[in-house]
Protein backbone atom coordinates (compact mmCIF):
# COMPACT_ATOMS: atom_id res chain seq x y z
CA UNK A 1 0.00 0.00 0.00
CA UNK A 2 0.92 3.19 -0.83
CA UNK A 3 -0.21 6.76 -0.25
CA UNK A 4 -0.31 8.48 -3.75
CA UNK A 5 -3.44 10.20 -3.72
CA UNK A 6 -7.43 10.12 -2.73
CA UNK A 7 -7.94 8.56 -5.57
CA UNK A 8 -5.79 5.40 -5.10
CA UNK A 9 -6.35 5.01 -1.48
CA UNK A 10 -9.88 4.32 -2.41
CA UNK A 11 -8.69 1.52 -4.87
CA UNK A 12 -6.50 0.18 -1.57
CA UNK A 13 -9.43 0.02 0.26
CA UNK A 14 -11.38 -1.17 -2.46
CA UNK A 15 -8.65 -4.27 -3.15
CA UNK A 16 -9.17 -5.43 0.53
CA UNK A 17 -12.93 -5.35 0.38
CA UNK A 18 -13.72 -6.58 -3.18
CA UNK A 19 -14.46 -9.99 -3.98
CA UNK A 20 -15.53 -12.17 -7.10
CA UNK A 21 -18.84 -12.61 -7.17
CA UNK A 22 -19.64 -9.38 -5.48
CA UNK A 23 -22.40 -6.32 -7.07
CA UNK A 24 -20.44 -3.27 -7.36
CA UNK A 25 -21.52 0.73 -8.99
CA UNK A 26 -19.49 2.63 -10.86
CA UNK A 27 -21.49 6.34 -10.47
CA UNK A 28 -19.47 8.27 -12.24
CA UNK A 29 -18.07 6.12 -15.03
CA UNK A 30 -16.21 8.95 -17.27
CA UNK A 31 -13.83 7.14 -19.50
CA UNK A 32 -14.37 3.32 -17.57
CA UNK A 33 -11.15 3.27 -15.70
CA UNK A 34 -13.03 2.82 -12.74
CA UNK A 35 -15.46 0.69 -14.17
CA UNK A 36 -13.03 -1.90 -15.53
CA UNK A 37 -11.24 -1.75 -12.34
CA UNK A 38 -14.71 -3.01 -10.55
CA UNK A 39 -15.43 -5.42 -13.09
CA UNK A 40 -12.50 -6.99 -12.83
CA UNK A 41 -12.19 -7.23 -9.27
CA UNK A 42 -16.07 -8.68 -9.20
CA UNK A 43 -14.80 -11.40 -11.93
CA UNK A 44 -17.14 -13.54 -14.12
CA UNK A 45 -19.43 -14.62 -11.44
CA UNK A 46 -19.80 -10.32 -10.63
CA UNK A 47 -22.21 -7.74 -11.62
CA UNK A 48 -21.44 -3.38 -12.21
CA UNK A 49 -23.52 -1.04 -13.04
CA UNK A 50 -22.50 2.11 -14.55
CA UNK A 51 -23.90 5.64 -15.00
CA UNK A 52 -23.02 8.00 -17.13
CA UNK A 53 -25.05 11.75 -18.17
CA UNK A 54 -22.92 11.44 -21.92
CA UNK A 55 -23.24 9.15 -24.39
CA UNK A 56 -18.99 9.38 -25.11
CA UNK A 57 -18.35 8.01 -21.75
CA UNK A 58 -20.56 5.50 -22.62
CA UNK A 59 -18.64 4.47 -25.88
CA UNK A 60 -15.26 4.97 -24.40
CA UNK A 61 -16.26 2.86 -21.58
CA UNK A 62 -17.92 -0.39 -23.33
CA UNK A 63 -14.91 0.14 -25.96
CA UNK A 64 -11.87 -0.19 -22.82
CA UNK A 65 -14.48 -3.27 -21.43
CA UNK A 66 -14.34 -5.14 -24.75
CA UNK A 67 -10.40 -4.56 -24.95
CA UNK A 68 -10.43 -5.70 -20.91
CA UNK A 69 -13.01 -8.55 -21.99
CA UNK A 70 -14.99 -7.48 -19.11
CA UNK A 71 -17.84 -6.29 -20.88
CA UNK A 72 -20.18 -9.27 -20.04
CA UNK A 73 -20.69 -8.27 -16.52
CA UNK A 74 -21.14 -4.59 -16.61
CA UNK A 75 -24.19 -2.76 -17.66
CA UNK A 76 -23.73 0.84 -18.91
CA UNK A 77 -26.68 3.20 -18.27
CA UNK A 78 -26.51 6.22 -19.80
CA UNK A 79 -28.88 8.37 -16.85
CA UNK A 80 -27.93 10.15 -13.29
CA UNK A 81 -26.73 8.37 -10.96
CA UNK A 82 -29.43 9.99 -8.70
CA UNK A 83 -31.28 7.48 -10.09
CA UNK A 84 -29.19 3.85 -9.47
CA UNK A 85 -31.94 3.03 -7.32
CA UNK A 86 -34.10 2.37 -10.19
CA UNK A 87 -31.45 0.51 -11.97
CA UNK A 88 -29.43 -1.91 -9.45
CA UNK A 89 -31.40 -4.68 -8.39
CA UNK A 90 -28.80 -6.05 -6.26
CA UNK A 91 -26.89 -4.48 -3.01
CA UNK A 92 -23.44 -3.80 -4.17
CA UNK A 93 -20.57 -4.47 -2.04
CA UNK A 94 -19.02 -1.20 -3.00
CA UNK A 95 -20.55 2.37 -4.80
CA UNK A 96 -17.64 4.52 -6.73
CA UNK A 97 -18.04 8.12 -7.37
CA UNK A 98 -15.17 10.05 -8.95
CA UNK A 99 -16.35 13.50 -9.56
CA UNK A 100 -16.08 16.38 -11.71
CA UNK A 101 -16.15 16.30 -15.63
CA UNK A 102 -14.75 13.64 -18.53
CA UNK A 103 -11.49 14.68 -18.79
CA UNK A 104 -11.18 14.54 -22.22
CA UNK A 105 -15.17 15.79 -22.51
CA UNK A 106 -16.86 19.52 -22.09
CA UNK A 107 -15.68 20.70 -19.14
CA UNK A 108 -18.99 22.23 -18.53
CA UNK A 109 -20.56 18.72 -17.91
CA UNK A 110 -19.48 18.32 -14.35
CA UNK A 111 -21.48 16.51 -11.51
CA UNK A 112 -23.42 18.96 -9.52
CA UNK A 113 -23.86 19.33 -6.15
CA UNK A 114 -27.83 18.85 -5.97
CA UNK A 115 -27.52 15.54 -8.08
CA UNK A 116 -24.44 14.49 -6.28
CA UNK A 117 -25.99 14.90 -2.75
CA UNK A 118 -29.21 12.56 -4.05
CA UNK A 119 -27.00 10.34 -5.45
CA UNK A 120 -24.72 9.44 -2.18
CA UNK A 121 -27.72 9.21 -0.37
CA UNK A 122 -29.12 6.61 -2.59
CA UNK A 123 -25.80 4.89 -2.54
CA UNK A 124 -25.56 4.67 1.24
CA UNK A 125 -29.30 3.48 1.38
CA UNK A 126 -28.14 0.81 -1.34
CA UNK A 127 -25.02 -0.49 -0.53
CA UNK A 128 -25.29 -3.54 1.39
CA UNK A 129 -24.14 -4.22 5.21
CA UNK A 130 -20.58 -3.95 5.77
CA UNK A 131 -20.03 -2.18 2.52
CA UNK A 132 -18.25 0.73 1.28
CA UNK A 133 -19.35 3.80 -0.25
CA UNK A 134 -16.58 5.70 -1.45
CA UNK A 135 -16.32 9.03 -3.35
CA UNK A 136 -13.71 11.37 -4.38
CA UNK A 137 -14.16 15.43 -4.47
CA UNK A 138 -12.43 17.66 -6.26
CA UNK A 139 -12.67 20.79 -4.67
CA UNK A 140 -10.15 22.65 -7.28
CA UNK A 141 -12.83 24.42 -8.93
CA UNK A 142 -16.01 25.96 -7.96
CA UNK A 143 -18.88 23.24 -8.53
CA UNK A 144 -16.26 20.83 -6.34
CA UNK A 145 -15.73 23.19 -3.97
CA UNK A 146 -19.55 23.41 -3.23
CA UNK A 147 -19.69 19.65 -3.62
CA UNK A 148 -17.01 19.30 -0.89
CA UNK A 149 -18.99 21.55 1.27
CA UNK A 150 -22.45 19.69 0.99
CA UNK A 151 -20.77 16.88 1.27
CA UNK A 152 -19.41 17.15 4.05
CA UNK A 153 -21.99 19.24 6.10
CA UNK A 154 -24.36 16.05 4.74
CA UNK A 155 -21.80 13.05 5.69
CA UNK A 156 -21.29 15.13 9.34
CA UNK A 157 -25.13 14.10 10.10
CA UNK A 158 -25.22 10.73 8.87
CA UNK A 159 -26.50 8.49 11.37
CA UNK A 160 -23.65 7.47 12.94
CA UNK A 161 -25.33 3.86 14.39
CA UNK A 162 -25.76 2.69 10.81
CA UNK A 163 -22.99 4.27 9.37
CA UNK A 164 -18.86 4.88 9.91
CA UNK A 165 -17.97 8.00 8.13
CA UNK A 166 -14.00 8.90 7.17
CA UNK A 167 -13.13 12.03 5.22
CA UNK A 168 -9.69 11.93 4.66
CA UNK A 169 -7.27 14.66 3.33
CA UNK A 170 -3.41 15.11 2.94
CA UNK A 171 -2.49 17.64 5.73
CA UNK A 172 0.42 18.28 3.24
CA UNK A 173 -0.91 18.70 -0.40
CA UNK A 174 -2.46 22.12 -1.26
CA UNK A 175 -6.09 23.18 0.58
CA UNK A 176 -8.05 22.56 -2.50
CA UNK A 177 -6.41 18.73 -3.20
CA UNK A 178 -8.96 15.97 -3.72
CA UNK A 179 -10.73 14.86 -1.31
CA UNK A 180 -11.94 11.26 -0.13
CA UNK A 181 -15.65 10.72 1.57
CA UNK A 182 -15.37 6.76 2.61
CA UNK A 183 -18.84 5.63 3.86
CA UNK A 184 -19.15 2.22 5.44
CA UNK A 185 -22.75 0.80 6.34
CA UNK A 186 -22.72 -0.61 9.58
CA UNK A 187 -22.99 -5.05 9.38
CA UNK A 188 -25.56 -6.71 10.50
CA UNK A 189 -23.53 -8.94 12.76
C1 LIG B 1 -14.01 12.48 -13.33
S1 LIG B 1 -15.10 11.72 -14.46
C2 LIG B 1 -15.09 10.03 -13.94
C3 LIG B 1 -13.83 9.28 -14.30
C4 LIG B 1 -14.06 7.80 -14.40
N1 LIG B 1 -14.45 7.21 -13.13
C5 LIG B 1 -12.92 7.04 -15.03
O1 LIG B 1 -12.43 6.06 -14.44
O2 LIG B 1 -12.53 7.40 -16.15
C6 LIG B 1 -16.70 12.23 -13.91
C7 LIG B 1 -17.83 11.76 -14.80
O3 LIG B 1 -19.07 12.01 -14.12
C8 LIG B 1 -20.04 12.21 -15.11
N2 LIG B 1 -21.27 12.79 -14.55
C9 LIG B 1 -21.61 14.09 -14.40
N3 LIG B 1 -22.82 14.20 -13.85
C10 LIG B 1 -23.28 12.94 -13.65
C11 LIG B 1 -24.49 12.38 -13.13
N4 LIG B 1 -25.47 13.18 -12.67
N5 LIG B 1 -24.62 11.04 -13.10
C12 LIG B 1 -23.63 10.23 -13.56
N6 LIG B 1 -22.45 10.69 -14.05
C13 LIG B 1 -22.29 12.03 -14.10
C14 LIG B 1 -19.35 13.10 -16.12
O4 LIG B 1 -20.01 13.05 -17.37
C15 LIG B 1 -17.94 12.46 -16.14
O5 LIG B 1 -17.82 11.55 -17.19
Amino acid sequence: MKLRNARYLARDLLDTLLRPGDAAVDATMGNGHDTLYLAQKVGERGRVWAFDVQQAALDATKKRLEDGGCADRVRLILDSHANMAAYVDEPPAAILFNLGWLPTGDHCVTTRTDSTLAAVSAAMELVRPGGLVSVCIYPGHAEGAREKLALRQMLEEADIHRFNVLWCEFANQRQDSPKLALIQKESLS
